[in-house]
């Protein structure tokens, strides 16, 4: 009757059916309500996780042998860390994994007493597996900075007590948010952005098998904007071939409001060639105009300050500037042209001289 229990701690929106390569609609037979994509196109084996090519050998290995360690898979978002535990539990036990794993968010509660007392009653009962001979169970603490000190102070214990028949793996974003006493108990693995090449060979996966209409501008510029955030990537791809069914680089921008880089280069130019007030006049309008937001204006004009040639003493400047701005999220654009204007009219002459 335990078990019963466990199966029920782990709701997981994941039929069988939803997933695997030859099971996805192509072409023609395009699904408009299937479900996100990120669940649809989750990777279902080691094999398919795209990118961190020598952690997942090492865990597949280490899966293979039946001597995986506790694990700390820490990195970004979007980056593959809950596909790939899931995939290690899928070739541990087999389609039976669900009744072998208790995952537990951040979202559930963790007070530290109700997590002793899940674990326990998993940890606990005898387990009976389908797949090839198994004897631990796993217990998957995603998003395990966000556990209070107290809490994982505690699971410490939890770990020490019942390594024997059980492996833990924590998922986090910050590794330095887990406390040094658990960080030691477990193999650290860390999953770097995606290279802007695996999300897009992905994305052109996903493309195709939607049967999708999209440029190559709009390709690249959903790569551009996602910083290797595959999930980012994907929600944005389904939600803009929405609003619009040829997806180009401008419909991307507009489904996600990001300025153009059009535009952002038409501001660089006015900063560094008009003078202020008219300068400042132009962008306020452009603004306006097309709805932007400062903080986006700063943070898109960061790219563009290293693409220009100049000194790296100026370049430093102006970085430190911008990002002075960003942080202190100033509402004014009048700021940003100050400082760029007295910066260019301070360093230019200096600039010109020396060259
Ligand atoms: N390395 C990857 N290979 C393939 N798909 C990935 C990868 N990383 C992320 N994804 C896609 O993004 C979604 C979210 O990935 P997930 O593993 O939950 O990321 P994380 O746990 O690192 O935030 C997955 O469903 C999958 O569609
Ligand atoms: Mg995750």
């Amino acid at each position: 009757m335990a078990e019963d229990m466990v199966v029920d701690t782990v709701p997981r929106g994941l039929s069988a059916a939803q997933k695997g390569k030859g099971k996805v609609e192509t072409g023609s037979g395009r699904q408009v309500k299937g479900g996100p994509w990120v669940e649809k196109y989750r990777p279902t084996s080691l094999a398919d996780v795209a990118a961190h090519k020598d952690i997942i050998d090492t865990i597949d290995r280490l899966t293979g042998e039946n001597r995986l360690p506790h694990l700390l898979l820490y990195g970004p978002p979007g980056t593959g860390k809950t596909s790939t535990i899931l995939a290690v539990a899928r070739k541990l036990y087999g389609a039976q994994y669900q009744n072998m794993i208790l995952e537990l968010n951040a979202s559930d509660d963790r007070g530290i007493e109700v997590v002793r007392q899940q674990v326990q009653d998993f940890a606990s009962t005898k387990s009976i597996s389908f797949g090839p001979k198994v004897n631990v169970k796993l217990v998957i603490l995603d998003e395990a900075d966000a556990m209070t000190k107290e809490a994982q102070f505690a699971l410490r214990r939890v770990i020490e007590k019942y390594t024997k028949s059980t492996r833990f793996c924590l998922i986090c974003n910050y590794a330095s948010k887990i406390i040094p006493a658990l960080q030691s108990r477990c193999t650290r693995f860390r999953f770097a952005p995606l290279d802007p090449s695996n999300v897009t060979e992905r994305l052109r996966y996903v493309i195709q098998q939607e049967g999708l209409d999209v440029t190559d501008g709009g390709l690249a510029a959903i790569v551009r904007l996602v910083n290797g955030d595959l999930r980012k990537a994907l929600n944005i791809l389904q939600s803009a071939q929405m609003a619009s069914p040829h997806l180009t680089e401008e419909a991307v921008y507009l489904c996600t409001g990001n300025p153009m880089p059009k535009d952002i280069e038409q501001i660089a130019f006015w900063l560094l060639n008009e003078p202020f007030d008219t300068s400042y006049q132009k962008i306020t309008q452009m603004k306006t105009s097309k709805g932007l937001a400062l903080v986006d204006v700063v943070r898109e004009l960061q790219p563009f300050v290293f693409s220009i040639d100049m000194p790296p003493a100026v370049r430093v400047q102006l970085i430190d500037a911008l990002a002075d701005i960003e942080y202190d999220s100033v509402t004014h654009v009048f700021v940003v042209a100050l400082v760029i204007t007295s910066l260019v009219g301070i360093y230019y002459p200096l600039l010109y001289g020396s060259s």
